[in-house]
């Protein structure tokens, strides 16, 4: 859901649509918006799973300090994605504990 008529921010303005991959799901973000918004957005609030317990996480803070958010992207894992801005074609994947490297490179 997005908020699309703001009372002070106006009517939501033409931002270029772009396509992401999330757990091999193509989802519809819009262009530099933060993953988590496009996630959000989407339905997805489960973002990573804890290494000890194995419990699922999401978005807490919203602004890069909790690291609560963390997922693969693009093969990197541990990126923040409350403060990570969508691009085409990005591949994110919800982490598991503490993420592994892609072998892609
Ligand atoms: S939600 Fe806290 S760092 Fe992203």
């Amino acid at each position: 859901m997005r908020i699309t008529k703001h009372p002070i921010l106006g009517e939501d303005c033409e931002i270029e649509l772009v396509t992401i991959f999330v757990d091999g799901k193509p989802i519809q973000a819009k262009k530099g918006e933060p993953i988590a918004a496009a996630l959000l957005a989407a339905g997805i609030r489960k973002f990573r799973i804890t290494p000890k317990d194995k419990n699922p996480r999401g978005i807490f803070c919203g602004i890069g300090r909790c690291t609560d958010c963390i997922m693969t992207v693009n093969g990197q894992p541990n990126v923040r994605t409350c403060i990570t801005p969508v691009e085409e074609g990005m591949i994110i994947e919800s982490q598991i504990g503490l993420g592994k490297w892609s072998d892609k490179e």
